[in-house]
């Protein structure tokens, strides 16, 4: 791929946690252009743009993903794409799981058209280690099948599949990450960790699926992005990615921590009823990319003390998105707040 610098970018689901980050990293290495296209959906937030407008570089475009005449004029004269959009929440997907089909899949196949009648140098799909479904143990590499559980890890396994079915056909210079449980600042805070931080700060119930006993491998999300831009710029077309922090935690550590960071009470700690289809455990296998030079170079303990003060210094990004719309979402995955809230009293 060579020097970012001479590269123009369409960074679709660039609204989002992770494609904001990834966004403001390439401007800040040089990209010459980059195009953030998204939906502005319920977890896209120009908030978390706010200070690209500095780069001239920098573009914003409203659009959705599955609309072909808009992704093709977003698209007229970028190089590369690389796509972040999709419904990211497992247990969104496990209310309703027709949004996550109509974007990660049949969104990923209108850009993947697009790119094709463009002619891009490079396509890049974010994927997750949730495609390879339950690890009981070791470690999930790329040529590993793919068994996803959920609705969502589902739709990301399809999109994948759409990408292959690209590369086959067309030859489409493509390749595919997948990245582990992310977080760091700008997440939406209905993910474990920004929603237990924030919680904490408003003294409010800290709901653990089941027995809390599930692990995950946690990555800061600068790793991640450095990551994506690794694969993206030494991967070979067709290949896929891991990428992957190496700290598996269980979710039960993972708050204790926080609290211990935070000085909160144990007793905001409540366990509630557990996740349908719950994966227990996923982790990865990294070797891959190492090999083309990349490490992840935050450990978990300094990616949440930053993770924690970012939320404390900016409970004016959060606080608005914990209103409204995302009360009624709260309300219908955990059952009445209120109930949590006299639950926990009552211990
Ligand atoms: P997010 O939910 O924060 O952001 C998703 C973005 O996509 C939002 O800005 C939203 O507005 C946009 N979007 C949704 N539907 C769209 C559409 N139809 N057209 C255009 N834009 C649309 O998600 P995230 O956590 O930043 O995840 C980004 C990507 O990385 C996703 O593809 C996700 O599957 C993948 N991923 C996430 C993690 C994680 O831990 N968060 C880990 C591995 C992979
Ligand atoms: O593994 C990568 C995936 O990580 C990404 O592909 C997804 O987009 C991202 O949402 C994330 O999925 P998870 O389901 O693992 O993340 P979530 O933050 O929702 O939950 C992490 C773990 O914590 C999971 O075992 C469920 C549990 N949990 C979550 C919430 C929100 C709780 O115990 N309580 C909660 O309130």
């Amino acid at each position: 791929m060579g020097d970012l610098a001479s590269r123009r970018f369409l960074v679709t689901g660039g609204a989002g946690f992770i494609g904001s980050n990834f966004a403001r990293m390439l401007l800040q290495q040089g990209a010459e252009r980059v195009v953030v296209f998204d939906k502005l959906t319920y977890a896209g937030n120009p908030a978390n743009l706010h200070d690209l407008t500095a780069f001239p570089a920098y573009q914003f475009v409203q659009g959705d993903i599955c609309d072909a005449a808009a992704v093709d004029k977003a698209l007229d004269g970028c190089e590369v794409i690389v796509n972040f959009a999709a419904e990211s929440h497992v247990d969104r997907s496990l209310l309703s799981a027709g949004e996550f089909i109509q974007t990660n899949i049949l969104g990923t196949q209108v850009l993947l058209d697009a790119a094709v009648r463009a002619g891009v140098e490079r396509f890049v799909q974010v994927s997750t280690d949730e495609v390879y479904g339950d690890v009981a143990e070791g470690y999930s590499r790329e040529d590993d099948p793919l068994r996803p559980r959920s609705p969502y890890s589902a739709s990301k396994a399809g999109a994948e599949l759409m990408v292959n079915a690209y590369v086959e056909t067309y030859g489409l210079n493509a390749i595919i990450t997948r990245g582990s449980n992310t977080y760091g600042p700008y997440q939406f805070p209905e993910k474990l960790i920004p929603l237990m931080i924030t919680n904490v700060f408003e003294s409010l119930p800290l709901p653990v699926y089941g027995d809390g006993q599930q692990a995950r491998d946690w990555l800061y999300v600068l790793d991640h992005c450095r990551g994506i831009l690794v694969a993206m710029e030494r991967g070979e077309a067709g290949s896929v990615f891991n990428i992957g922090g190496g700290n598996e935690r269980r979710n039960l550590d993972v708050i204790l921590t926080l609290l211990d960071l935070m000085d909160g009470p144990r007793e905001l700690i409540t366990h509630v009823e557990d996740r349908l289809g719950h994966d227990r455990r996923y982790a990865l296998a990294t070797d891959r990319l190492q090999a083309l030079g990349w490490r992840p170079e935050t450990s978990f303990e300094a990616g949440l003390r930053e993770t924690v003060d970012w939320y404390r210094a900016h409970s004016g990004w959060w606080r608005p998105l914990k209103e409204g719309r995302f009360t009624a979402y709260y309300e219908q995955n955990y059952g009445t707040r209120a109930r949590l809230t006299a639950d926990s009293s009552d211990a």
